[in-house]
């Protein structure tokens, strides 16, 4: 397996930020210095509206954005929706595809967040593939069967590994403050670099796997320790520079 990739923070803001918000970017900007940046990437993922406003704050820091969804087609009558192509042309070089949010609000298949993620590919942005179980799910000891199926119908079938990011994000830990426990969050990347590397041969190795899901500055430092997390998709403790920042700091 090649060598380990420099991890990835991503801040997943979902449908949170007004123009007051920018001032958390800046903030962030302002803190990830040269020392920081060499042990870290990190990428802010806020509403739509807010990716030109942000773009120039975090330019100069090599802080990336990224879009939370987009359809997959470059353009057309698709009212309401967001091409990847927009997405980068707003500043975006990240887009995640396939949040449980959307799989489970919008009744996202496997078949269109693959075509999601090719879409991202096309416009020039790595995508975020996210997956993930249930808790009915893990209970019923199907997690791993259920997550390798996601893997297998929604990665992108012609990428190079080291622009894709994976995302595991328990269904049951997101939002909830709830995690699973440290030997499940391993046993699950270790099963998904193994999965990765049957898909895309040896260069998997550097393909980042994120763990998402009630990561916390209280918690991220032994999530981010275990074997194949090469970083955290963040949700709620993204909205705060503070927070963010305690986490990123994590690498430090
Ligand atoms: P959370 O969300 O950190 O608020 O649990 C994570 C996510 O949905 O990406």
């Amino acid at each position: 397996m090649s060598s380990t990739p420099r991890p990835l923070v991503a801040g997943n803001w979902k449908m949170n930020g007004l123009s007051a918000s920018i001032s958390e970017i800046e903030t962030i900007a302002q803190h990830y210095d040269a020392g920081l940046r060499a042990k870290v990437e990190l990428a802010i993922c806020p509403p739509a509206t807010l990716l030109s406003r942000a773009a120039p704050i975090v330019a100069g820091a090599e802080i990336r954005l990224g879009g939370q969804d987009c359809h997959a087609k470059a353009n057309g009558a698709h009212t309401g929706d967001i091409s990847a192509e927009m997405l980068a042309d707003a500043g975006a070089a990240y887009v995640i595809v396939g949040h449980s949010e959307r799989r489970c609000d919008h009744g996202e298949s496997d078949a269109l967040v693959r075509a999601k993620a090719e879409a991202g590919l096309r416009a020039g942005l790595a995508p975020i593939v996210c997956v993930g179980e249930t808790r009915a799910e893990r209970d019923a000891g199907r997690a791993s069967e259920i997550v390798e199926r996601q893997l297998d119908g929604s990665l992108p079938q012609d990428v190079a590994p080291e622009r894709l990011v994976v995302a595991y994000e328990p269904v049951w830990a997101i939002g909830t403050g709830l995690t699973p426990t440290l030997q499940d969050v391993a046993q699950m990347h270790a099963a998904i670099r193994a999965r990765l590397v049957t898909l895309f041969g040896a260069g998997a190795g550097a393909t980042r796997i994120l763990y998402g899901g009630s990561v916390k500055p209280a918690n991220a430092g032994e999530l981010l320790r275990i074997a194949n997390v090469d970083g955290a998709l963040i949700g709620g403790a993204s909205l705060t520079a503070k927070d963010f920042l305690a986490i990123a700091e994590i690498y430090r």
